[in-house]
């Protein structure tokens, strides 16, 4: 095992990134330790995404450092950001899977963009990650149209999984899928982070997500994490954005009512 990362997979620092003249995240510092699950939280817009996308090299930062697995994140062709990229999957919010492939094309994607290996490699490769996610080889034969939603998030975390990370980054996976097959996916998260030694990083509106899944949970608001740590010591956050978030009327209906 490498030990030179030490106990955090993700190290953000004093982070400054903004569009034209406005600020998203302001100063924003979060580490991720090694092997947890943490979840994100924050308001519609206000730049979860954003630092995911920022955390991996896609979007240029203003000001603040970044280490994932002990390398220095830079722009993507940077060498500190493509020896973390050879160690991390990503599940992006948007458009997960590329349409004109099957689901096992779209498996073995990033395989064949980091890798040389035979077709029958790559098969065998992407119908061992198929039923790591709990779908048959011949669903690898369907299109993305012919896919359910909860499918089509198996698949794309089975392309995320395709290189073997050591890092997971998913934006939202569980949304739009029913409460049944989100908690599917997520005991499916929770196997493959005690299996594999997986870190996660999750950003989620899911309270059962947050609930069962995450070892711990990171606010975001006003640009900044206001409160992290595990889902009860963020339910007696007195964070007013934090309280709304968690014990809002939506939330609240999820409680039995007094009679
Ligand atoms: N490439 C970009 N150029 C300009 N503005 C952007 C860009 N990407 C994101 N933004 C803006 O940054 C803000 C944060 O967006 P982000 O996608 O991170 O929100 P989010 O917290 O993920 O929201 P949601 O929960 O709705 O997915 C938004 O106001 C968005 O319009
Ligand atoms: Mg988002």
């Amino acid at each position: 095992m490498d030990t030179s990362v030490g106990k955090f997979a993700i190290r953000v620092n004093d982070l400054v990134v903004g569009f034209g003249h406005r600020v998203i995240l302001d100063h924003l510092s979060l580490d991720v330790r090694r092997g947890e699950i943490l979840g994100l939280v924050g308001a519609s817009g206000g730049g979860k995404s954003v630092l995911m996308r920022t955390i991996i090299g896609l979007i240029p930062r203003r000001s603040g450092g970044i280490e994932v697995m002990g390398a220095r994140i830079g722009s993507p062709h940077d060498v500190g950001t493509q020896r973390a990229a050879g160690k991390w999957g990503i599940l992006f919010q948007q458009g997960a899977l590329f349409s004109s492939l099957t689901a096992r094309q779209n498996i073995q994607f990033p395989l064949r963009e980091n890798l040389v290996l035979s077709s029958a490699l790559l098969d065998e490769i992407a119908t061992a990650k198929l039923e790591m996610v709990g779908l048959t080889p011949e669903d690898g034969d369907k299109f993305p149209s012919e896919l359910s939603g909860g499918m089509t998030k198996r698949v794309a975390l089975a392309r995320a999984l395709a290189l073997d990370p050591a890092i997971v980054f998913l934006d939202e996976p569980t949304s739009g899928l029913d409460p049944i097959a989100a908690g599917d996916f997520d005991a499916l998260i929770k196997t493959l982070q005690k299996t594999l030694g997986l870190t996660v990083f999750m950003v989620t509106h899911d309270l059962a997500s947050l609930n069962t899944v995450c070892d711990r949970v990171a606010a975001l608001a006003d640009g900044n994490i206001v409160a992290i740590g595990p889902m009860r010591e963020l339910l007696q956050s007195d964070h007013p954005w934090v309280r709304a978030y968690f014990h809002g009327k939506r939330s609240l209906m999820l409680q039995p009512k007094a009679s």
